[in-house]
């Protein structure tokens, strides 16, 4: 029996090759390679003319990435690690001065889609949702070892709850002394507390806000703004797609208030409508982009 694997559509592929223009040649990275959707559009924009490093921190999507990859096996290296540790990760695979580096922030398809993962409330698995299960603890062990009020602070933060008081005191009810373990569990609850608005399923945002606490997300992104300008060559070019607004805040302010960099996109640059329709997992994407000067 064949396994069907979902892979990840790119997103605003067009967009982020004319910021990295890869068709110049050189070294680049893509520091969040998933099931390599950036990183085959920028091997094929180039005509053989470069060399791509490829990080993530999930083993089994570089594994597809470099199935998928195959062809351009002379041109590709691959590392797993967080890019937290970019600096690095890069020198150690001989890119210590890129000209241009991209991540595109998040999830990909192909990760929700595996429901051992615990990533998707559509899906039932344990509640994991760590993008490096050889690292930290997962979702279920952090939902119970926080306090209530812990808990609704990462609600309200990250997931923007306004009833996380209320949902995280029903969490550690319902464990009762023990975590919450399974995704329909949790999104069964955050479903009877959390009020309905517009479309969306009202566990997105507290699956989404769990994922950004359990991998410490945020954090990584602001440790590895800074390595990556540092590593960049003078004229190197940075794209960078954000899928929430904290993390699109740390990305705008980073890149206003850097001196080495010029940027060159004044508004984030926002997917088209048509192709929110096809891929609608891009509809909250922002992409901004800068040059080192
Ligand atoms: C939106 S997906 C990338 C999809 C990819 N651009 C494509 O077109 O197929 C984000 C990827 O970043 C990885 N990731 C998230 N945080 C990371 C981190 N701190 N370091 C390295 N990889 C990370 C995830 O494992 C995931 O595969």
């Amino acid at each position: 029996m064949t396994t069907l694997i979902l892979l990840h559509i790119p997103v605003l592929t067009a967009e982020v090759l004319a910021i990295i223009q890869p068709e110049k040649g050189g070294f680049f990275i893509d520091a969040t390679t998933g099931t390599a959707g950036h990183s085959l559009a920028m091997l094929a924009a180039s005509k053989n003319e470069i060399k791509l490093l490829c990080l993530d921190r999930d083993q089994s999507s570089l594994e597809e990435a470099r199935n998928r990859l195959n062809d351009f096996s002379g041109q590709t290296t691959f590392r797993e690690g967080d890019f937290r540790d970019l600096k690095l990760l890069a020198g150690s695979a001989g890119f210590d001065a890129p000209d241009g580096i991209i991540y595109d922030l998040g999830l990909s398809s192909y990760l929700l889609n595996e429901a051992e993962r615990g990533f998707s409330f559509q899906r039932e698995g344990p509640l994991d949702m760590r993008f490096n299960r050889a690292e930290g603890e997962p979702a279920s062990k952090l939902l119970n070892d926080l306090s209530a009020e812990e808990l609704a602070d990462v609600l309200y933060q990250y997931g923007e709850i306004r009833e996380s008081r209320r949902l995280a005191a029903r969490i550690k009810e319902a464990a009762d002394g023990d975590a919450v373990s399974t995704t329909t569990q949790l999104a069964e609850i955050s479903r009877r507390v959390i009020r309905r608005h517009g479309k969306s399923d009202p566990a997105t945002r507290v699956f989404q806000a769990l994922r950004i606490a359990v991998n410490r997300e945020l954090e990584s992104l602001e440790i590895s703004l800074p390595q990556a300008v540092e590593i960049l060559k003078p004229g190197g070019r940075l794209a960078i797609i954000s899928y929430h607004s904290l993390e699109d805040r740390i990305v705008k302010n980073f890149l206003k208030q850097n001196e080495q960099l010029r940027v060159i996109t004044k508004k984030p640059v926002r997917p088209g409508r048509e192709e929110v329709v096809a891929n609608p997992a891009s509809r909250s994407a922002k992409l901004r982009g800068a040059v080192k000067i």
